[in-house]
């Protein structure tokens, strides 16, 4: 029989995972958190009845596997929570989900097992989470009994692990919040670019879908380095040009940002061999000229 399962937190993405351990097998004995009418949704979402959800944590004393999905600031004062509730046993296994702290945030864990599991995936609604979780890669951190748990866990879930030092997790994170969170505020910033589009404003965000699915699958297929295409790596300082005079004068606010990612851009059409050195310091001088050149000017220079 595969271990018993206590939710503590039933946001997204515990409402998803938790779905997810019940349908392997995993049976939920508990579903606990502030409200009770969230709780009972959570419940039902998890495919459970109503009598599992509940708002005292004692609850959660049945269980093998403490599932603590709360947000990350909480996890450290649910912990203590948990300890001085006087449930806690060594057998239990504790499971936070951050993908920032490691395993020993929860505190005063009383010798319990703990784990920190982290899917490499994004819960804009549990339903979504449930959906897409199959299949993708999930961090492990913690000490040697709970990460051979939490290979079973994955591989129960359908996933794939990984496992990472305490030490890389703020690194691993920020890595993971440039390609989801930073990917949808670029979609947004390309989004408020054309916030004067007229009729065609309609379309977007869908009408950058093809182009968006293509660049993420290039630099997968290829790596970034053979992905890249566009106005940089081709040299284009004309057309780089015109990009910094329109946002200076339409959206100036997002002038740093444009620049910023162009240098990352710049750096990386260097490294891909295929940008001239001197054609990348044209670019880099007019990346960083206080006053982008007109058009006029830089056509004048290609
Ligand atoms: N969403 C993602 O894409 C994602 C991806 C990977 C990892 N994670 C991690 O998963 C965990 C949960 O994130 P989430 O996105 O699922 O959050 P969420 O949807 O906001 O759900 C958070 C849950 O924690 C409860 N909670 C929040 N603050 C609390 C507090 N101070 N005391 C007690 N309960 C509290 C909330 O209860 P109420 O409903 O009462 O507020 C809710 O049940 C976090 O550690 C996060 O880093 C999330």
């Amino acid at each position: 029989m595969k271990p018993r399962v206590a939710l503590i937190g039933p946001g997204r993405l515990g409402q998803a995972l938790t779905a997810l351990l019940r349908r392997a097998g995993y049976p939920v004995v508990a579903v606990i958190g502030r409200d009770a009418a969230r709780n009972r949704a959570a419940a039902r979402f998890i495919g459970l009845p109503d009598e599992v959800a509940g708002t005292e944590l004692t609850a959660a004393a049945a269980a093998d596997i403490l599932l603590l999905c709360v947000a990350d600031d909480a996890l450290r004062p649910l912990a203590q929570a948990l300890h001085a509730s006087g449930i806690l046993r060594p057998t239990h296994l504790l499971i936070h989900c951050s993908g920032l702290h490691p395993a020993d945030i929860l505190t005063g864990s009383g010798g319990c097992a703990r784990l920190a599991l982290h899917p490499l995936q994004t819960f804009a609604t549990a339903e979504q989470g449930l959906a897409n979780l199959p299949g993708s890669f999930m961090s492990l951190q913690g000490e040697a009994t709970a990460l051979a748990a939490g290979e079973q866990l994955v591989r129960d879930l359908g996933g794939h692990h990984l496992i990472l030092s305490a030490e890389l997790k703020p690194l691993y994170h920020a890595a993971a919040c440039l390609v989801s969170n930073y990917v949808t505020s670029l979609i947004a910033c390309a989004c408020d670019l054309l916030a004067e589009a007229g009729p065609a404003r309609q379309h977007f965000p869908q009408a950058f879908a093809p182009l968006l699915h293509s660049a993420i699958a290039n630099s997968l297929a290829l790596g970034p380095e053979q992905a890249l295409t566009g106005p940089i790596v081709r040299g284009d300082a004309g057309t780089l040009a015109c990009h910094l005079q329109a946002i200076a004068a339409q959206h100036p606010a997002l002038l740093p940002l444009y620049r910023a990612l162009a240098d990352q851009t710049l750096e990386l059409a260097g490294r891909s061999g295929r940008l001239a050195e001197a054609d990348r310091q044209r670019l880099a001088a007019l990346l960083h000229n206080p006053a982008p050149a007109s058009p006029g000017s830089a056509l004048s220079e290609i």
